[in-house]
């Protein structure tokens, strides 16, 4: 690291000199003022690192000019020095902000080390900082790609409820995004600095769920040697994300529905409630309405759960977000894999898009992630594709258009890729024979072969 700027602040003029040498001979670069006003001056007009401030002086005092460095300068680690120190002025200067406190006389070392140590913690601090706006950032619309219209709705409709705290029903198959939607909801309401805790509420024995989310007592069964705090708790003032809700076991959906009515919990074993402030967020892949209906699901709990339902289109039925998601996948793994791959070719492109994706978005990630291993070239291949994509082919017609697709030039395209594959499949690849049936001439055929990308089966 290299050593910052200091501004050193002291009445003496011998020991300013000293402790500029000792500063400057490790490589610090050195600005002097010999009282507090002049030592504020410097500091407003000027970008410091770190300052080291007597604090007796004549004219503005020590504690005086901390009081007001941090009103000018509120990023500044400050360090007090004085030769009359007493515990009771260190721990004052401290409560004014001051980030150390060295007594007078000291070795070139201790000052050294105390500044050093003052760097290292202002670097981790700076750290955590920017990981804190990476994880943000990662939740960010930025990082939901879309533009399905659909889509495109439902991140107004977040924008819109993210700051209430209303409960929230996202529902979609699995892979579609539920638990980034349910983060976007969260880091765009004014709980992103608290915690978004997630529970898997069908991953958890129905024995430890309660007390996994209520928390429990010391003693209130065998194991519970000490109290400990559920995730309703840990989670106050943020989100707690109830993922597979429709695997909740009906004693605990009863539990649910009362801390949604009253905003308080009981831990297992404790008589007194706790009034706790967290928004709740459920998710599920099951279809709630049915659940209800046929007596797995408690109905009030329904309604109380289904104020701002969310419900996520399946990948193929937004298969033009496909290419965007191919892309953005392809960005994130060649980077965090470091490998040079750019895109994907045409024809490995054209199986993607066509294919059923029934763990939807999630599993079109790890198709990327998997292609981006394998590949040693600049472009994602057929080849690096696993085999069952390579050998899928839809028995329908291609790809289905999105619903507000009016062209007549991409459904036609789509009609006649589905007619070629069919003949292809049912002459089992035989050019002449295939161009009969789609009643083109051959090389018609050869054309539109060569200008869809269309696959061919190995013959
Ligand atoms: N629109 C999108 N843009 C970018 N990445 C996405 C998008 N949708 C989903 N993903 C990514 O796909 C993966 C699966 O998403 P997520 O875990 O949110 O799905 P889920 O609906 O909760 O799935 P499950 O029901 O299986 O738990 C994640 O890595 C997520 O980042
Ligand atoms: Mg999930």
């Amino acid at each position: 690291m290299i050593p910052g700027r200091v501004l050193i602040i002291d009445d003496e003029e011998s020991f300013r000199h000293m402790l500029s040498v000792i500063l400057q001979k490790e490589n610090y670069e050195v600005e002097i003022a010999s009282n507090g006003e002049e030592g504020l001056r410097k500091l407003t007009s000027s970008h410091f690192d770190q300052v080291l401030c007597d604090i007796r002086m004549p004219q503005m005092d020590g504690m005086e000019f901390l009081e007001e460095a941090k009103k000018v300068a509120a990023g500044v680690t400050i360090i007090m020095m004085s030769a009359y120190g007493t515990i009771d002025t260190a721990i004052e200067a401290m409560k004014l902000g001051a980030y150390d406190y060295v007594s007078k006389p000291f070795k070139p070392d201790e000052i050294i080390l105390t500044l050093k140590k003052a760097e290292e913690r202002e670097r981790l601090r700076k750290e955590n900082e920017l990981l804190r706006k990476e994880i943000q950032k990662e939740y960010s619309f930025n990082n939901i790609v879309s533009k399905n219209q659909k889509m495109l709705d439902i991140f107004e409709v977040i924008k819109k409820v993210a700051p209430y705290k209303s409960t929230i029903l996202i529902t979609g198959e699995s892979g579609t995004g539920k638990e980034l939607i349910a983060r976007a909801l969260h880091y765009h309401s004014d709980r992103s600095g608290r915690p978004f805790i997630p529970v898997n509420c069908g991953a958890i024995p129905e024995n430890l769920l309660e007390s996994e989310l209520f928390g429990h007592a010391k003693g209130a069964f065998t194991d519970a040697v000490r109290m400990k705090k559920g995730l309703f708790e840990e989670a106050d003032g943020g989100t707690l994300f109830l993922d597979e809700i429709g695997e909740l076991p009906a004693p605990l959906q009863v539990k649910l529905l009362r801390v949604l009515q009253d905003g308080e919990i009981r831990r297992v074993g404790e008589s007194k409630s706790i009034q706790i402030d967290v928004r709740i967020i459920a998710a599920t892949v099951k279809d709630l309405a049915r659940e209800v209906r046929e007596n797995r699901f408690r109905e009030d709990l329904f309604y109380r759960l289904n104020v701002l339902p969310i419900h996520l289109p399946p990948l193929r039925e937004r298969r033009e977000d496909i290419p965007l998601l191919v892309n953005h996948f392809v960005n994130k793994y060649s980077q965090a894999m470091n490998k040079p791959v750019r895109g994907i070719s045409p024809k490995a492109l054209e199986v993607l898009v066509n294919y059923k994706w029934s763990g939807n978005v999630r599993e079109l990630e790890n198709t990327i992630e998997r292609a981006i291993v394998l590949t040693d070239k600049e472009n994602i291949e057929l080849e690096n594709l696993p085999i069952e994509l390579q050998n899928f082919r839809e028995e329908t017609p291609a790809a289905p258009l999105a619903e507000e697709e009016y062209s007549i030039k991409k459904a036609s395209k789509v009609l006649e890729i589905g007619l070629i594959k069919k003949a292809l499949k049912k002459t089992k690849g035989n050019h002449t024979h295939a161009a009969r049936l789609l009643e083109i001439s051959h090389r018609a055929l050869l054309y539109k072969i060569r200008e869809y990308g269309i696959v061919e089966n190995e013959r």
